[in-house]
């Protein structure tokens, strides 16, 4: 889908961007090996790199994390000034998805 934006110069809004609490996202990004050692190499946190992740695959990549909270609101917005490289993509590339991706309309 994402592919199919970007080539028609249509604006992409993923679903939830952080996996939506009501399938344990965020929790499950915490505790994701490969996204823990890109957190630590940029002193980010986990749902910093899947943002940064969300906004380098296009640039009409339209985030609206959802969050009740002033502080993870100030650091879903400091996600923009992480700057992921070769490396720490072909890290993230290793994240398996989770089961029911493939049905996900995002
Ligand atoms: N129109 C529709 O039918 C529809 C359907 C689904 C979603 N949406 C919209 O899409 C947006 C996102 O959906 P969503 O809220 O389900 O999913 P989401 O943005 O993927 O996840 C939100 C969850 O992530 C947590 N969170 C946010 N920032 C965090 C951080 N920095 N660290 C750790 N946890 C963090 C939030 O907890 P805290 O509150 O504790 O921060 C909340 O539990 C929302 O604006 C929602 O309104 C619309």
């Amino acid at each position: 889908m994402v592919d199919f934006a970007r080539e028609h110069k249509i604006a992409f809004v993923p679903f939830a961007p952080l996996g939506s609490a009501f399938t344990s996202g965020p929790a499950r990004l915490a505790g994701d090996p490969a996204i823990i050692r890109v957190a630590h190499k940029h002193r980010a946190t986990p749902a910093q790199i899947a943002l940064a992740w969300l906004l380098m695959r296009y640039d009409r990549m339209l985030l609206i994390p959802g969050t009740s909270s002033v502080s993870n609101l100030e650091e879903n917005m400091a996600a923009i000034e992480v700057e992921l490289d070769d490396g720490d993509l072909d890290a993230l590339d290793g994240v398996a998805p989770r089961a029911d991706d493939a049905d996900s309309p995002g």
